[in-house]
């Protein structure tokens, strides 16, 4: 079966290699692709490429993306599995899904990119731009991290900048002309990158019991659900992780949904998940009541003390990276089995101006 676009609301179907939609052409929400998956890992051959089988193409170029460390780490008697998704090549897990969706905007004759972001994947998508040779327009608010905006620029994309986040999607739509839009918070392409990090877990390790994963447009989450699911599907795997979202208490939709409330206070350090509206919220939800999962929220002092905990411990994250760690602070006394995977998504080297102002405030 030759992959297709379908949308799982109105039923839209339509050829992957056919045409290009960032969103639904008939009732405008997400579109999934579906394809025919098995479990064979290609030998030999690290990162994504070594999941063919379970994807619906494969980028024929890499730049080093996936294939990233798992290490070990002991809390108690439980043990920690931190996925350093942070040393992808442009220092997020982004990249996993960028290797897709642009090698995807490459192949369909696209030579300009356009996207709206809060930094990471702006920066994740550049650098596969200029891989490809294509040019990249970023919109992100002003206020994004220096280092991010920095990097975009060195690695030739443009930036406009916006007043926020939410502006930056308003305007990106009103300027993407023939250029391909990523639209990562809705891309299924991000979903399949995020899966190939639950795939490598489980050749390396095995299934953990529980997955603590930031939530902003819920990429992450659900290709890490997913991925289990899909193994567990195929009979590779004989059970499904729990799942534990963490959101930042500023901008919080899936915990709203979950819960029917919201709280109040300051997550503004969380800046790669503050998604007040994401396209595929309802999918989320879903998902995760089906693994019987939960929402966990925190604010900049959990960030603070978890960044203090992780950089202690050798990891150089960035502050919405932290916030795994931070809510599993809050749930560890829990019974969470014996077995936790937190992926620590985003690098610190890209917020040194927060890691100044943050960690150093009080001296070493
Ligand atoms: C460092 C970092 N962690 C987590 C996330 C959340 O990922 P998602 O939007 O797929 O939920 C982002 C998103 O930008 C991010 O930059
Ligand atoms: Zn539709």
């Amino acid at each position: 079966m030759e992959p297709i676009w379908k949308c799982r609301y109105c039923g839209f179907e339509s050829d992957l290699w056919s045409k290009y939609y960032w969103c639904c052409p008939r009732c405008s929400k997400p579109l999934d692709i579906i394809y025919k998956r098995k479990f064979e890992p290609e030998t030999r051959v690290r990162g994504l490429r070594r999941y063919s089988s379970l994807l619906p193409f494969v980028p024929e170029k890499s730049l080093g993306e996936g294939n990233t460390p798992l290490i070990n780490y002991r809390d108690g008697g439980r043990e920690i599995l931190f996925k350093l998704e942070y040393l992808n090549p442009s220092g997020s897990f982004k990249d996993r899904g960028s290797s897709l969706a642009i090698y995807y905007g490459f192949k369909m004759g696209y030579r300009g990119i356009v996207e709206d972001t809060s930094g990471n994947t702006g920066l994740s998508v550049t650098l596969y731009s200029s891989f490809y040779g294509l040019k990249s327009i970023i919109y992100m608010p002003r206020n994004a991290p220096l280092g991010k905006k920095v990097l975009i620029k060195a690695l030739g994309g443009e930036i406009v900048e916006a007043s926020s986040r939410y502006e930056a999607s308003r305007i990106v739509l009103e300027n993407i002309r023939d250029r391909f839009y990523v639209a990562h918070t809705w891309s299924y392409f991000y979903i399949l990158g995020a899966s190939t990090i639950a795939y490598e877990v489980y050749e390396e390790y095995g299934v953990p019991d529980l997955v603590i994963a930031p939530v902003g447009s819920g990429g992450l989450f659900l290709g890490l659900i997913r991925g289990f699911k899909n193994l567990y599907d195929l009979g590779v795997t004989r059970k499904i992780p729990r799942f534990i979202a963490v959101q930042g208490v500023s901008v919080h939709p899936l915990f709203k949904r979950m819960k029917g409330y919201s709280l109040e206070g300051d997550s503004s350090l969380a800046d790669g998940i503050m998604v007040s509206n994401p396209p595929r919220l309802e999918e989320i939800y879903e998902e995760l009541v089906s693994v019987k999962g939960d929402v966990v929220l925190v604010d900049n002092k959990d960030i603070i003390n978890a960044m203090k905990d992780l950089y202690e411990r050798g990891f150089i994250v960035e502050p919405t990276s932290a916030t795994v760690w931070a809510g599993y602070k809050k749930i560890r006394r829990e019974n969470l089995g014996e077995s936790v995977l937190m992926p620590l998504t985003g690098s610190g080297l890209k917020t040194i101006d927060l890691i100044e102002k943050y960690l150093m405030a009080h001296g070493p």
